[in-house]
């Protein structure tokens, strides 16, 4: 794998790899191994854009406890703010030796031009890039999955039949469009719900049923909620209900939290709004899935990038190439 940039031509086969070299890197977590050597040697940058809590600090973790050197990168605080272009501030990074590149940014494909721009030689990661996508989060949403299916059972499988149920902003989220194409190329069923003026007039084309009624939803019994964020900050010319319409239609309340089955997972990317998609009650239950969610994004992001380097390392290796 030399980037990663979607899930949506992301193969089963290499899907699956990557949740299973996740349940190893999760394997070594366990039992409180703290730093594996493997990337000794390489440098990783987060190269962010927008901002960004969850997804940055995992990855930095994620390098680090494979021993590589970080460099964070925001935008904010940077050359970028007085007008330097994704060319330049990507030549100055390529500069400094960096190996990866894990880029989140506002502009849907950012990440691609970036990968295939020769600006640089490192493996680009995608981290969020507009309303495109956002594939570490889905690979780690299928962890999650995965593991609450089948346990210590989990390597090589797949998620057939399982029945997910993407509630919220559909229009702009770039964690539905990954998980949806992820999802079908796992084998689950996927269904969204979403108040009509936030579904993307594409939406056609997708593998999903498409509803309108979350108490319908909830009525069909899914194995697994994933509530989605209201991206207040990227609605523009959206309509968008009141908050308080909102929420009372489309909300994960403690009402309809009674009527999930015990085991029905409540999910969520963050962060959340506590209140309007999901409530506090739904988010802090012996359903949700959310910090468990965010542990997993750790090993997920650890097997990426074991996947995108220490291959290369010994390809690099076995011709005689690496001086390192
Ligand atoms: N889920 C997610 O991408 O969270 P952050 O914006 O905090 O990285």
């Amino acid at each position: 794998m030399r980037h990663l940039l979607e899930t949506k031509t992301l193969s089963r086969s290499d899907a699956i790899e990557i949740l299973d070299v996740a349940e190893d890197m999760a394997d070594t977590q366990s039992r409180e191994i703290k730093k594996l050597p493997t990337l000794r040697g390489r440098t990783v940058v987060n190269l962010f854009f927008e901002d960004s809590t969850r997804t940055r600090i995992s990855f930095e973790a994620a390098a680090k406890r494979l021993s590589a050197d970080v460099i964070n990168f925001a935008a904010k605080g940077s050359s970028v703010s007085k007008g330097e272009s994704l060319q330049d501030t990507a030549q100055t990074l390529q500069a400094m030796g960096a190996d990866a590149v894990v880029i989140r940014h506002g502009a849907s494909g950012a990440p691609r031009t970036l990968a295939s721009s020769g600006w640089i030689s490192a493996g680009v990661i995608n981290a969020g890039d507009g309303t495109h996508e956002h594939p570490t989060q889905a690979l780690l949403d299928a962890f999650t999955m995965r593991r609450r299916r089948h346990g210590a059972a989990s390597r090589g499988k797949d998620l057939d039949g399982l029945r997910v149920t993407i509630v919220g902003d559909v229009l702009h989220s770039r964690v539905a469009r990954s998980n949806v194409w992820l999802l079908n190329t796992l084998g689950a069923d996927v269904t969204l719900v979403a108040p009509p003026t936030l579904v993307p007039q594409n939406v056609t084309g997708w593998p999903v049923r498409v509803l309108y009624d979350l108490d319908e939803a909830i009525a069909a019994d899914p194995d697994a909620l994933m509530m989605l964020r209201i991206q207040l900050e990227r609605m523009g010319a959206a309509y968008f209900p009141s908050e308080r319409e909102y929420a009372r239609r489309w909300g994960l309340d403690p009402e309809r939290l009674r009527r999930l089955s015990a085991d029905t997972m409540v999910m969520h990317p963050g962060p959340m709004n506590r209140g309007l998609e999901i409530s506090s009650e739904a988010a802090d239950s012996a359903r949700s899935t959310v910090l468990e969610q965010v542990a997993n994004g750790v090993s997920v992001r650890m097997a990426v990038l074991y996947l995108l380097l220490a291959g290369e390392q010994s390809e690099q290796a076995t011709t005689g190439s690496d001086e390192g």
